[in-house]
Protein backbone atom coordinates (compact mmCIF):
# COMPACT_ATOMS: atom_id res chain seq x y z
CA UNK A 1 0.00 0.00 0.00
CA UNK A 2 1.32 3.06 -0.97
CA UNK A 3 1.30 6.11 1.65
CA UNK A 4 -0.89 9.70 0.64
CA UNK A 5 1.47 12.45 0.10
CA UNK A 6 1.34 15.01 2.96
CA UNK A 7 -1.54 17.17 2.49
CA UNK A 8 -0.67 20.72 1.61
CA UNK A 9 -1.86 24.16 2.32
CA UNK A 10 -2.75 24.47 -1.51
CA UNK A 11 -4.98 21.25 -0.73
CA UNK A 12 -7.25 22.74 1.44
CA UNK A 13 -7.24 25.81 -0.81
CA UNK A 14 -8.62 23.01 -3.52
CA UNK A 15 -11.25 21.81 -0.83
CA UNK A 16 -12.65 25.21 -0.12
CA UNK A 17 -13.63 25.94 -3.75
CA UNK A 18 -15.57 22.44 -4.08
CA UNK A 19 -17.65 23.56 -0.71
CA UNK A 20 -20.77 23.28 -1.53
CA UNK A 21 -21.30 25.52 1.56
CA UNK A 22 -18.62 27.97 0.99
CA UNK A 23 -21.71 30.60 0.15
CA UNK A 24 -22.95 29.99 3.44
CA UNK A 25 -19.60 31.95 4.79
CA UNK A 26 -21.16 34.93 3.41
CA UNK A 27 -24.64 34.83 6.24
CA UNK A 28 -22.10 35.87 9.01
CA UNK A 29 -20.47 38.21 10.09
CA UNK A 30 -16.84 37.07 10.00
CA UNK A 31 -14.17 38.92 11.93
CA UNK A 32 -11.40 38.43 8.98
CA UNK A 33 -8.58 39.30 11.74
CA UNK A 34 -8.92 35.68 13.63
CA UNK A 35 -9.30 32.12 12.77
CA UNK A 36 -12.23 31.75 14.88
CA UNK A 37 -12.37 27.90 16.24
CA UNK A 38 -14.95 28.28 19.05
CA UNK A 39 -18.44 28.65 17.99
CA UNK A 40 -18.89 25.25 20.30
CA UNK A 41 -19.05 28.24 23.30
CA UNK A 42 -20.67 30.97 21.21
CA UNK A 43 -20.97 31.36 17.67
CA UNK A 44 -20.52 34.22 15.56
CA UNK A 45 -23.05 36.55 14.37
CA UNK A 46 -25.15 35.81 11.57
CA UNK A 47 -25.25 39.06 9.18
CA UNK A 48 -28.04 40.95 9.84
CA UNK A 49 -28.34 40.73 12.95
CA UNK A 50 -27.13 43.82 14.14
CA UNK A 51 -29.66 45.74 11.70
CA UNK A 52 -32.25 43.26 13.74
CA UNK A 53 -31.68 44.27 16.96
CA UNK A 54 -31.16 48.22 16.10
CA UNK A 55 -34.98 47.92 14.63
CA UNK A 56 -36.24 46.00 17.67
CA UNK A 57 -34.43 48.88 19.56
CA UNK A 58 -35.43 51.95 17.49
CA UNK A 59 -38.76 50.84 16.07
CA UNK A 60 -40.31 48.61 18.25
CA UNK A 61 -38.93 49.89 21.99
CA UNK A 62 -38.51 53.39 21.21
CA UNK A 63 -41.26 54.21 18.50
CA UNK A 64 -44.15 51.17 19.55
CA UNK A 65 -43.16 51.44 23.36
CA UNK A 66 -45.72 49.03 25.27
CA UNK A 67 -47.67 48.41 22.58
CA UNK A 68 -44.97 46.37 20.99
CA UNK A 69 -45.25 43.40 22.89
CA UNK A 70 -48.73 42.68 20.74
CA UNK A 71 -48.04 45.02 17.60
CA UNK A 72 -44.46 43.17 17.07
CA UNK A 73 -45.50 40.00 18.28
CA UNK A 74 -42.98 40.60 21.49
CA UNK A 75 -45.72 38.24 23.46
CA UNK A 76 -45.38 35.46 21.17
CA UNK A 77 -41.71 35.22 20.79
CA UNK A 78 -40.84 32.65 22.56
CA UNK A 79 -43.73 30.07 20.79
CA UNK A 80 -42.42 31.70 18.35
CA UNK A 81 -38.89 30.78 17.75
CA UNK A 82 -39.57 27.71 19.44
CA UNK A 83 -41.58 26.33 16.87
CA UNK A 84 -38.60 27.67 14.21
CA UNK A 85 -36.25 25.30 16.56
CA UNK A 86 -38.85 22.39 16.60
CA UNK A 87 -37.39 22.27 12.80
CA UNK A 88 -34.33 21.37 13.87
CA UNK A 89 -34.86 19.16 16.50
CA UNK A 90 -37.09 16.81 14.61
CA UNK A 91 -40.01 17.86 16.65
CA UNK A 92 -43.07 19.69 16.54
CA UNK A 93 -43.90 22.88 16.58
CA UNK A 94 -46.05 23.28 19.71
CA UNK A 95 -42.96 20.69 21.79
CA UNK A 96 -40.90 23.50 21.93
CA UNK A 97 -40.46 26.69 23.32
CA UNK A 98 -37.56 29.27 24.07
CA UNK A 99 -36.88 29.91 27.87
CA UNK A 100 -34.33 31.05 30.22
CA UNK A 101 -31.08 29.50 30.68
CA UNK A 102 -30.36 26.03 29.97
CA UNK A 103 -29.47 25.71 32.94
CA UNK A 104 -32.98 26.70 34.49
CA UNK A 105 -34.57 24.59 31.91
CA UNK A 106 -32.87 21.50 33.23
CA UNK A 107 -34.49 22.43 36.82
CA UNK A 108 -37.71 23.04 36.04
CA UNK A 109 -38.02 19.51 33.81
CA UNK A 110 -35.48 17.89 35.87
CA UNK A 111 -38.13 18.40 38.84
CA UNK A 112 -41.26 18.01 36.68
CA UNK A 113 -40.34 14.76 35.17
CA UNK A 114 -39.44 13.19 38.72
CA UNK A 115 -43.26 14.39 39.82
CA UNK A 116 -44.07 12.07 37.08
CA UNK A 117 -42.72 9.00 38.35
CA UNK A 118 -43.53 9.08 42.15
CA UNK A 119 -42.25 5.36 43.55
CA UNK A 120 -38.87 6.10 41.54
CA UNK A 121 -36.21 8.46 43.02
CA UNK A 122 -33.20 7.64 40.98
CA UNK A 123 -31.95 10.25 38.28
CA UNK A 124 -29.11 8.53 36.76
CA UNK A 125 -26.50 10.91 34.92
CA UNK A 126 -23.05 10.04 33.12
CA UNK A 127 -20.13 11.19 36.18
CA UNK A 128 -18.57 13.31 33.68
CA UNK A 129 -21.17 14.88 32.46
CA UNK A 130 -21.17 19.36 32.21
CA UNK A 131 -20.73 20.31 35.82
CA UNK A 132 -24.14 22.87 35.64
CA UNK A 133 -26.20 19.57 34.47
CA UNK A 134 -24.60 17.36 37.76
CA UNK A 135 -25.28 20.36 39.84
CA UNK A 136 -28.85 20.94 38.89
CA UNK A 137 -29.44 17.27 39.89
CA UNK A 138 -27.49 17.60 43.06
CA UNK A 139 -30.07 20.76 43.82
CA UNK A 140 -32.99 18.79 42.89
CA UNK A 141 -31.94 15.86 45.04
CA UNK A 142 -31.53 17.78 48.46
CA UNK A 143 -34.65 19.66 47.35
CA UNK A 144 -36.26 16.71 47.59
CA UNK A 145 -34.51 14.36 49.89
CA UNK A 146 -37.45 14.16 51.88
CA UNK A 147 -39.32 12.17 48.97
CA UNK A 148 -35.52 9.95 48.57
CA UNK A 149 -34.33 10.92 45.47
CA UNK A 150 -31.08 10.67 44.61
CA UNK A 151 -28.29 11.34 41.61
CA UNK A 152 -26.26 8.02 40.59
CA UNK A 153 -23.03 8.87 38.54
CA UNK A 154 -21.88 6.57 36.44
CA UNK A 155 -18.97 6.21 33.59
CA UNK A 156 -20.64 6.47 30.25
CA UNK A 157 -20.25 2.84 29.58
CA UNK A 158 -21.40 1.68 33.00
CA UNK A 159 -25.16 3.68 31.66
CA UNK A 160 -26.75 0.67 30.12
CA UNK A 161 -26.35 -1.60 33.69
CA UNK A 162 -27.35 1.52 35.65
CA UNK A 163 -30.72 1.40 34.62
CA UNK A 164 -32.56 -0.42 37.19
CA UNK A 165 -36.77 -0.27 38.11
CA UNK A 166 -35.42 2.76 40.65
CA UNK A 167 -34.81 5.24 37.99
CA UNK A 168 -36.84 7.81 37.37
CA UNK A 169 -34.67 9.65 34.63
CA UNK A 170 -31.58 8.86 32.69
CA UNK A 171 -30.09 12.79 32.14
CA UNK A 172 -27.91 13.10 29.50
CA UNK A 173 -25.88 15.65 27.47
CA UNK A 174 -25.99 13.89 23.72
CA UNK A 175 -22.64 15.35 22.68
CA UNK A 176 -20.04 15.36 25.75
CA UNK A 177 -18.38 19.28 25.90
CA UNK A 178 -14.51 18.09 26.27
CA UNK A 179 -14.48 15.22 23.94
CA UNK A 180 -17.50 15.84 21.64
CA UNK A 181 -18.19 11.91 22.25
CA UNK A 182 -22.18 11.10 21.00
CA UNK A 183 -24.53 9.17 22.86
CA UNK A 184 -26.66 7.11 21.36
CA UNK A 185 -29.89 9.19 22.08
CA UNK A 186 -32.04 6.56 20.25
CA UNK A 187 -30.79 3.32 22.15
CA UNK A 188 -30.35 4.78 25.80
CA UNK A 189 -33.75 6.16 25.35
CA UNK A 190 -35.46 3.28 24.35
CA UNK A 191 -33.22 1.60 27.11
CA UNK A 192 -34.90 4.03 29.34
CA UNK A 193 -38.02 3.54 28.87
CA UNK A 194 -37.65 -0.14 29.01
CA UNK A 195 -37.57 0.24 32.80
CA UNK A 196 -39.91 2.44 32.93
CA UNK A 197 -37.85 5.68 33.47
CA UNK A 198 -37.88 9.29 31.49
CA UNK A 199 -35.32 10.18 29.54
CA UNK A 200 -34.08 14.19 29.22
CA UNK A 201 -32.01 15.16 26.75
CA UNK A 202 -29.22 17.94 27.30
CA UNK A 203 -28.60 18.90 23.59
CA UNK A 204 -26.21 22.01 23.82
CA UNK A 205 -23.54 21.16 21.87
CA UNK A 206 -25.36 18.98 19.31
CA UNK A 207 -28.81 21.15 17.84
CA UNK A 208 -26.67 22.68 14.92
CA UNK A 209 -23.72 20.55 15.08
CA UNK A 210 -25.20 17.42 14.61
CA UNK A 211 -28.84 16.71 13.10
CA UNK A 212 -30.98 15.93 15.76
CA UNK A 213 -34.14 14.04 15.60
CA UNK A 214 -35.69 13.96 19.09
CA UNK A 215 -38.90 12.08 17.24
CA UNK A 216 -37.04 9.47 16.00
CA UNK A 217 -35.28 8.95 19.51
CA UNK A 218 -38.12 8.87 20.88
CA UNK A 219 -37.06 11.50 23.61
CA UNK A 220 -39.61 12.66 25.98
CA UNK A 221 -37.31 15.78 27.66
CA UNK A 222 -34.58 18.07 25.92
CA UNK A 223 -33.14 21.35 26.69
CA UNK A 224 -30.42 23.17 24.96
CA UNK A 225 -28.66 26.15 24.68
CA UNK A 226 -29.33 29.22 22.31
CA UNK A 227 -25.25 30.84 22.36
CA UNK A 228 -23.31 28.51 20.67
CA UNK A 229 -23.33 26.91 17.88
CA UNK A 230 -27.05 28.20 17.42
CA UNK A 231 -25.18 31.64 16.99
CA UNK A 232 -28.12 33.32 19.22
CA UNK A 233 -25.49 35.67 20.64
CA UNK A 234 -24.05 36.12 24.37
CA UNK A 235 -26.17 35.13 26.64
CA UNK A 236 -28.79 33.92 24.13
CA UNK A 237 -32.53 32.17 25.40
CA UNK A 238 -31.90 28.42 25.55
CA UNK A 239 -34.90 26.38 24.95
CA UNK A 240 -36.80 23.57 26.10
CA UNK A 241 -38.92 20.66 24.14
CA UNK A 242 -41.35 18.37 26.25
CA UNK A 243 -42.87 15.43 24.51
CA UNK A 244 -46.53 16.35 23.13
CA UNK A 245 -47.41 12.95 24.70
CA UNK A 246 -46.32 14.35 27.95
CA UNK A 247 -47.25 17.90 28.18
CA UNK A 248 -50.45 17.49 29.99
CA UNK A 249 -49.14 15.40 32.59
CA UNK A 250 -46.19 17.66 33.32
CA UNK A 251 -46.54 20.15 35.98
CA UNK A 252 -44.60 23.78 36.22
CA UNK A 253 -42.46 23.73 38.52
CA UNK A 254 -41.94 27.42 38.70
CA UNK A 255 -45.18 28.51 37.77
CA UNK A 256 -44.66 31.99 36.49
CA UNK A 257 -47.27 34.09 35.58
CA UNK A 258 -45.82 33.78 31.85
CA UNK A 259 -46.95 30.36 32.05
CA UNK A 260 -50.78 30.84 33.44
CA UNK A 261 -53.10 29.64 30.41
CA UNK A 262 -54.25 34.12 30.58
CA UNK A 263 -51.51 35.67 32.10
CA UNK A 264 -53.70 39.11 31.58
CA UNK A 265 -56.69 37.76 33.52
CA UNK A 266 -54.58 38.58 36.71
CA UNK A 267 -56.19 35.77 38.44
CA UNK A 268 -55.05 35.21 41.71
CA UNK A 269 -54.58 31.53 41.09
CA UNK A 270 -52.39 29.71 39.13
CA UNK A 271 -54.05 28.13 35.84
CA UNK A 272 -51.29 26.65 33.46
CA UNK A 273 -51.09 27.15 30.22
CA UNK A 274 -51.55 24.34 27.64
CA UNK A 275 -48.42 21.84 26.68
CA UNK A 276 -45.25 23.29 26.01
CA UNK A 277 -45.75 26.79 26.76
CA UNK A 278 -46.77 26.45 30.96
CA UNK A 279 -43.04 25.66 31.26
CA UNK A 280 -42.21 30.05 30.65
CA UNK A 281 -41.99 31.44 33.65
CA UNK A 282 -40.87 35.17 33.81
CA UNK A 283 -41.19 37.63 31.06
CA UNK A 284 -38.78 36.81 27.68
CA UNK A 285 -35.82 38.66 26.90
CA UNK A 286 -37.19 40.47 23.83
CA UNK A 287 -33.85 41.71 22.44
CA UNK A 288 -32.09 38.41 22.79
CA UNK A 289 -35.22 36.81 21.57
CA UNK A 290 -34.35 38.90 18.28
CA UNK A 291 -31.07 37.91 17.85
CA UNK A 292 -31.43 34.34 18.67
CA UNK A 293 -34.65 34.11 16.23
CA UNK A 294 -32.22 36.01 12.91
CA UNK A 295 -30.10 32.79 14.31
CA UNK A 296 -32.50 30.21 13.46
CA UNK A 297 -33.92 31.91 10.04
CA UNK A 298 -30.57 31.22 8.83
CA UNK A 299 -29.97 28.18 10.24
CA UNK A 300 -33.34 26.60 8.74
CA UNK A 301 -31.76 27.95 5.20
CA UNK A 302 -28.43 25.91 5.81
CA UNK A 303 -28.74 22.06 4.58
CA UNK A 304 -27.96 20.21 7.66
CA UNK A 305 -26.72 16.94 5.99
CA UNK A 306 -23.48 18.94 4.19
CA UNK A 307 -22.95 20.54 7.32
CA UNK A 308 -22.62 16.95 9.01
CA UNK A 309 -20.28 15.72 6.45
CA UNK A 310 -18.25 18.98 6.34
CA UNK A 311 -17.63 19.50 9.76
CA UNK A 312 -16.85 15.63 9.89
CA UNK A 313 -13.94 16.20 7.29
CA UNK A 314 -12.63 19.39 8.88
CA UNK A 315 -12.11 17.66 12.37
CA UNK A 316 -10.78 14.60 10.22
CA UNK A 317 -8.42 17.05 8.64
CA UNK A 318 -7.01 18.87 11.98
CA UNK A 319 -6.22 15.25 13.54
CA UNK A 320 -4.50 14.60 10.16
CA UNK A 321 -2.14 17.58 10.25
CA UNK A 322 -1.60 17.37 14.09
CA UNK A 323 -1.11 13.96 14.05
CA UNK A 324 1.91 14.45 11.09
CA UNK A 325 2.67 17.81 12.33
CA UNK A 326 2.76 17.99 16.12
CA UNK A 327 3.58 14.63 16.70
CA UNK A 328 7.09 15.47 18.66
CA UNK A 329 4.61 18.22 20.62
CA UNK A 330 3.30 15.91 23.36
CA UNK A 331 -0.84 16.54 22.65
CA UNK A 332 -3.51 13.68 23.00
CA UNK A 333 -6.97 13.62 20.84
CA UNK A 334 -9.15 13.00 23.26
CA UNK A 335 -11.90 13.46 20.62
CA UNK A 336 -13.49 10.24 19.11
CA UNK A 337 -11.02 9.65 16.25
CA UNK A 338 -14.38 7.80 14.50
CA UNK A 339 -16.09 10.93 13.14
CA UNK A 340 -19.69 9.65 13.16
CA UNK A 341 -19.75 9.26 17.13
CA UNK A 342 -18.50 12.74 17.33
CA UNK A 343 -19.91 16.11 17.51
CA UNK A 344 -17.75 19.27 15.17
CA UNK A 345 -15.11 19.70 17.91
CA UNK A 346 -11.25 18.13 18.23
CA UNK A 347 -10.14 18.28 21.78
CA UNK A 348 -5.84 18.08 22.62
CA UNK A 349 -4.78 17.02 26.24
CA UNK A 350 -1.22 18.51 26.97
CA UNK A 351 0.01 19.73 30.47
CA UNK A 352 0.65 23.17 29.38
CA UNK A 353 -2.65 23.39 27.70
CA UNK A 354 -3.76 26.50 29.10
CA UNK A 355 -0.53 28.30 28.22
CA UNK A 356 -0.77 26.83 24.71
CA UNK A 357 -4.03 28.10 23.73
CA UNK A 358 -3.24 31.66 24.90
CA UNK A 359 -0.41 32.02 22.59
CA UNK A 360 -1.99 30.69 19.99
CA UNK A 361 -5.15 33.24 21.01
CA UNK A 362 -2.25 36.18 20.63
CA UNK A 363 -1.59 34.29 16.83
CA UNK A 364 -5.02 34.46 15.75
CA UNK A 365 -6.12 31.15 15.90
CA UNK A 366 -9.25 31.42 18.68
CA UNK A 367 -9.92 27.98 20.22
CA UNK A 368 -10.41 27.54 24.25
CA UNK A 369 -9.13 25.50 27.28
CA UNK A 370 -11.15 23.41 29.80
CA UNK A 371 -9.76 22.42 33.18
CA UNK A 372 -8.20 20.44 33.89
CA UNK A 373 -5.77 19.90 30.16
CA UNK A 374 -7.72 20.46 27.45
CA UNK A 375 -7.74 22.49 24.53
CA UNK A 376 -10.75 22.45 22.60
CA UNK A 377 -10.92 23.49 18.77
CA UNK A 378 -14.49 23.76 17.10
CA UNK A 379 -15.02 23.73 13.32
CA UNK A 380 -18.85 25.45 12.38
CA UNK A 381 -18.62 23.70 9.05
CA UNK A 382 -21.47 26.64 7.83
CA UNK A 383 -18.87 29.79 8.18
CA UNK A 384 -14.82 27.44 9.00
CA UNK A 385 -13.02 27.11 5.67
CA UNK A 386 -10.81 24.02 5.02
CA UNK A 387 -7.92 26.67 4.99
CA UNK A 388 -8.57 27.65 8.09
CA UNK A 389 -7.59 24.03 9.74
CA UNK A 390 -4.12 24.49 8.02
CA UNK A 391 -3.83 27.54 9.50
CA UNK A 392 -4.21 26.81 12.83
CA UNK A 393 -2.29 23.92 12.83
CA UNK A 394 0.58 25.91 11.17
CA UNK A 395 0.19 27.89 14.19
CA UNK A 396 -0.19 25.30 16.14
CA UNK A 397 3.44 24.51 15.28
CA UNK A 398 4.97 27.98 15.17
CA UNK A 399 3.83 28.17 18.97
CA UNK A 400 5.50 24.86 20.03
CA UNK A 401 8.61 24.65 17.64
CA UNK A 402 9.32 28.69 18.85
CA UNK A 403 8.20 27.52 22.51
CA UNK A 404 6.16 30.83 22.61
CA UNK A 405 3.72 29.08 25.51
CA UNK A 406 6.49 29.83 27.66
CA UNK A 407 6.11 33.25 27.83
CA UNK A 408 5.31 34.14 31.63
CA UNK A 409 1.81 36.42 30.76
CA UNK A 410 0.50 33.21 29.37
CA UNK A 411 0.74 30.88 32.92
CA UNK A 412 -1.84 33.43 34.61
CA UNK A 413 -5.62 32.00 34.05
CA UNK A 414 -7.96 34.65 33.28
CA UNK A 415 -11.75 34.20 34.70
CA UNK A 416 -12.85 32.65 31.77
CA UNK A 417 -10.95 29.97 30.16
C1 LIG B 1 -23.82 20.73 28.07
C2 LIG B 1 -24.07 22.09 28.61
N1 LIG B 1 -25.20 22.33 29.29
C3 LIG B 1 -25.47 23.55 29.80
C4 LIG B 1 -24.58 24.59 29.65
C5 LIG B 1 -24.84 25.93 30.30
O1 LIG B 1 -26.02 26.44 29.92
P1 LIG B 1 -26.56 27.85 30.47
O2 LIG B 1 -25.41 28.76 30.58
O3 LIG B 1 -27.55 28.25 29.39
O4 LIG B 1 -27.24 27.59 31.74
C6 LIG B 1 -23.42 24.40 28.93
C7 LIG B 1 -22.47 25.53 28.74
O5 LIG B 1 -21.38 25.41 28.27
C8 LIG B 1 -23.15 23.11 28.41
O6 LIG B 1 -22.01 22.88 27.74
Amino acid sequence: VTKAPPLTREDLLAFDRDDPLAHVRDEFDINPDVVYLDGNSLGVPPRGVAQRVAAVIEEEWRGGLIRSWNAAGWIDAPARVGAKLARMLGADGDEVVVADSTSVNLFKLLTAALRTRPGRHVVLTEDANFPTDLYIADGVASLLRSEGVSVRRVPRERLPDALDDSVAVLYLTHAHYTTGRLHDMRALTEAAHRVGALALWDLSHSAGAVPVDLHAADADLAVGCGYKYLNGGPGAPAYLFVARRLQESLEAVLPGWMGHAAPFEFSATYRPASGVLRHLCGTPPIISLAALEVAVDLWLRIDMTAVRSKSMRLCDLFIALVDERCAAHGFEVVSPRDATVRGWQVSLRHDEGYAIMQALIDRGVIGDFRAPDVMRFGFAAPYTRHVDVWDAVDALCVVMERGLWREPRYATRAAVT
